[in-house]
């Protein structure tokens, strides 16, 4: 693993294979905050997208397109805070990154957060970090949130399909695209992960010779960034909010280790497992203190055989493996997170891509 970097906002990675110990954890289903809504419908053509702005119409403070400009405006949702007297307390450490979540926080008419996209989004040097190794032409930001991740991928990938469960995040992304120009790059879709992935599954793959029936989209990346389970993944702050210096290394000495199995709206290798059903090519944004040997064991073993050797060479024989990467995600000394690559987006195995 590399050391901090020097520059205060300079996210770097460091990288390392995980190790494959220990048996998986006992998988622990857990209900979700905030249930999918019955509303969404998740088939993979252009005619199910859902817009946005129509299932919201039932909020009437909510502006959605301003009659000089035509844009979609979201500002009627949540408020924009310009300083920090407006702030409430408890979102005030939140407000005072608020370049570093969004740098264009502050450009007309403003990014907006409720309050589980403050204290859940990407710093945007580390989205956009994560951004540059998943290049392709079609990402799936499986829970995208206020945007942090979409907006990044939006710069580096053709087409970025997001989706959320909340229509209000699903509006703030969407709005905050647009402070960043890629709005139209990105499909926001109102849909449980879960159903989008195996409505996509019943599709016939895009190869198929029937042409009378929609086809499976062709997704070459998935990225994942679940809810890690609330306030208490480094006992007792929340998402990606911890400004505690880290010293490397030393994440399980000054925090109790993270499971998967804390993971929403399922055990997070449940997620994985469906991810993996769409392509190998997965990217998995976790807690920095997450247990490394659950990690390893995401990989069946059918899998790690179908890998290839670490030299590059034919994969086939039992001590051909597929390997893992772990990046951490710095923020000048401070560890905000790390990311899992899988697949080809792994160092050494881009041709499985
Ligand atoms: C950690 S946040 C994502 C933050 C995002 N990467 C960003 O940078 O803004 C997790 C998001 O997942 C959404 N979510 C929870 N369960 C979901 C599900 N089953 N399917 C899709 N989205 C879900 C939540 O509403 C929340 O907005």
């Amino acid at each position: 693993m590399k050391a901090a970097p020097s520059s205060p906002d300079e996210p770097i990675k460091g990288k390392k294979s995980s190790p494959t110990l220990g048996p998986p954890e006992e998988v622990s289903l857990q209900s979700d905050s905030e249930p999918p809504l019955k509303k969404s419908k998740c088939l993979g053509d252009s005619n199910s997208l859902l817009d946005v702005s129509r299932l919201l119409l039932s909020r009437p403070d909510a502006v959605f397109a301003t009659p000089q400009t035509g844009k979609y405006d979201a500002s009627g949702l949540v408020p924009h805070y310009f300083n920090e007297e407006e702030v409430p307390d408890h979102l005030k450490k939140y407000f005072y990154q608020r370049v570093r979540y969004f740098s264009l926080y502050s450009t007309p008419p403003g990014c907006l957060l409720d309050e589980e996209g403050w204290y859940s989004v990407t710093p945007e040097l580390v989205a956009d970090q994560i951004a540059e190794r998943c290049r392709c032409d079609t990402i799936l930001d499986a829970f995208c949130g206020v945007g942090g991740n979409a907006i990044a991928f939006a710069k580096t990938c053709q087409r970025v399909i997001a989706l959320d469960i909340s229509t209000t995040r699903l509006a703030l992304a969407r709005h905050n695209a647009q402070i960043y120009g890629v709005a139209d790059r990105i499909e926001f879709i109102l849909c449980d992960y879960r159903t989008f992935v195996k409505s996509q599954l019943c599709l016939p793959s895009s190869n198929s010779s029937d042409s009378r029936t929609t086809e499976r989209r062709k997704i070459d990346v998935v990225f994942l960034s679940p809810p890690w389970g609330g306030p208490s993944y480094l006992g007792g702050d929340e998402q990606g909010s911890s400004e505690a210096p880290i010293v490397r290394q030393s994440t399980e000495a000054n925090h109790p280790s993270f499971s998967l199995a804390n993971i929403k709206p399922e055990h997070g290798s449940g997620l994985f497992d469906l991810a993996r059903q769409i392509t190998k090519n997965v990217a998995y944004y976790l807690p920095r203190n997450t247990r490394l040997e659950e990690i390893g064991v995401l990989l069946t073993e059918e899998e790690r055989r179908i890998g290839r050797h670490k030299d590059g060479s034919p994969a086939g024989t039992p001590d051909s493996t597929e390997q893992i990467e772990v990046e951490e995600e710095w923020m000048g000394n401070k560890l905000k997170a790390i990311t899992c690559y899988f697949g080809g987006l792994v160092e050494g195995q881009g041709d499985m891509f």
